[in-house]
């Protein structure tokens, strides 16, 4: 059979589309281009609502596909199928299988039966009680990044965010299990592992793990022979350890760089989306961070206009923006979803005030993420090459990577394959959102 994936929303579904494209290929099915495929899968976001309305217009192009040959269809994963759930037979009758992140594991089975009997329709949408582990390969060549998640779901019930609804209860996944499939990654060519959860920082306590802390399972990853990068994502500024702030300046291949999502700046705001944390706080963990590790690169995550927010709580966020200086950040208009605590609040902020925020917010953010390029230019780093550069001029070849920082960086290099390497490389210029330079020595 022919499948063809399609992936909206966050790393863990990507990690999902992943591990389910694995999965289909060793039972025998073949990858195709969208126009050749007899399956489609398609994995959803509902974080906002723009996403969530980018799945029906995709759902609505597949029809055209499903009509044209009656024995095409769809299985639609993630978080909008857990919303929506079995909805989607009555609104899109092509669509014969709904299932969320704890089904994902029974994806591969299922479609088999729906292939044997079209009259069939299945729904895998049971949140289990458990991290269900999933087959993993033990052969075969990855690619030089590879992602493995560490537990799956979320209690924090932030006030506007679905996540917890959508995934689930916390289930931190058996640290022997995780470091099985990291040290297999490795060993089949993964120079860079990326651990993955909606709120990391809490690994084992949720009465699911086997007592390991998140930093001890760094330490244990950390020490994997061969791996030269190891990344995390995504973290809650209110469960960060002491030992994971050090663990930057103790884990010679964890990376620095660490997305701490802050949301707001402001004291009120943080409080009404039921953060548990206070700028104070926050600005007391870079601190330490920086400590530990001067040249950490800090990301984050911020939305304007939250039911409340006043012109002064948003000049709040863009003071603790001056103050943090972030590399990069990912801003978001607050955006009403169905069923969380915020969608009731009172206050809600005008949709022209918000985009006039963002837009703020944003050029803020462009100006510091100039400034702070611009003072790479002159060092030496190490660079974990991704593929050839979109940007090619003259001569020769250009590469683009990222340094342990995950800034991307494109350089020319007449070499014929770098694609996986590492290579150190010079950085002499800054562009808008990313950095050039030569090479220095060898690919290892
Ligand atoms: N678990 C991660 C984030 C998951 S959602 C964390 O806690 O950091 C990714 C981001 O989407 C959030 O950090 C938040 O900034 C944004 N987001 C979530 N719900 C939103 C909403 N209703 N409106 C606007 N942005 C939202
Ligand atoms: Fe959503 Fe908050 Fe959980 Fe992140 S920590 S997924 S923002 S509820
Ligand atoms: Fe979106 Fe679900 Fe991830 S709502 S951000 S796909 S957890």
């Amino acid at each position: 059979m022919r499948f063809h994936i399609l992936t909206f929303g966050c790393q863990m579904n990507v990690a999902d589309s992943d591990w389910l494209s694995q999965a289909l290929i060793s039972r025998g099915w073949t990858e195709s281009a969208e126009e050749d495929a007899q399956v489609f899968l398609v994995t959803t976001c509902s974080v906002r609502e723009k996403p969530e309305q980018k799945v029906y217009s995709l759902l609505g192009r597949l029809k055209g596909y499903a009509d044209r040959d009656p024995a095409v269809f769809v299985g639609v994963g993630g978080c909008v199928a857990q919303q929506i759930g079995e909805e989607f037979w009555n609104r899109f009758p092509f669509v014969r299988l709904v299932f969320g992140t704890d089904g994902t594991a029974m994806v591969p089975q299922a479609l088999e039966r729906l292939v044997e009997d079209p009259a069939l329709r299945v729904s895998l949408l049971d949140f289990l009680d458990h991290y269900p582990e999933r087959e993993q390969p033990e052969e075969g060549r990855v690619g030089a990044q590879a992602f493995v998640n560490i537990m799956q779901g979320c209690d924090n019930f932030c006030a506007y965010c679905i996540v917890p609804f959508t995934r689930g209860r916390q289930k931190s996944r058996s640290s022997d299990a995780i470091a099985a499939e990291c040290e297999s990654l490795v060993r089949r060519g993964a120079r860079e592992l990326t651990l993955l959860g909606q709120n990391v920082n809490s690994y084992g306590q949720d009465g699911h793990g086997d007592g390991t802390t998140f930093a001890s399972l760094l330490r244990r990853i950390s020490a994997i022979p061969g791996l030269a990068r190891l990344k995390f994502t995504t973290s809650h500024p209110k469960d960060i350890a002491p030992e994971v702030v050090a663990a930057f300046g103790e884990l010679p291949n964890l990376s620095p760089q660490l997305h701490l999502p802050v949301q707001s700046g402001s004291d009120a705001m943080l409080k009404s989306m039921g953060r548990k944390y206070t700028r104070e706080r926050y600005l007391g963990i870079v601190r330490d961070l920086r400590a530990a590790c001067p040249h950490i690169a800090l990301t984050t995550d911020i939305i304007v206009g939250f039911p409340g927010e006043t012109q002064r709580d948003f000049e709040d966020t863009l003071e603790l923006m001056r103050q943090v200086r972030y590399e990069s950040s990912f801003s978001f208009k607050y955006s009403d979803r169905p069923g969380v605590r915020a969608e009731k609040m009172n206050f809600k902020v005008p949709e022209e005030e918000k985009a006039r925020r963002l837009a703020v917010l944003q050029d803020l953010q462009n100006r510091i993420t100039a400034e702070e390029l611009e003072s790479r230019v002159g060092a030496e780093v190490d660079v974990l090459v991704e593929g050839t550069s979109r940007m090619q001029d003259g001569a020769a070849l250009f590469w683009r990577g990222r340094d342990g920082g995950g800034r991307i960086i494109n350089f020319p290099s007449p070499l014929p394959d770098l694609t996986g390497k590492m290579i150190r490389v010079r950085i002499l210029a800054a562009k808008k959102h990313s950095l050039t330079g030569e090479t220095r020595g060898e690919p290892w």
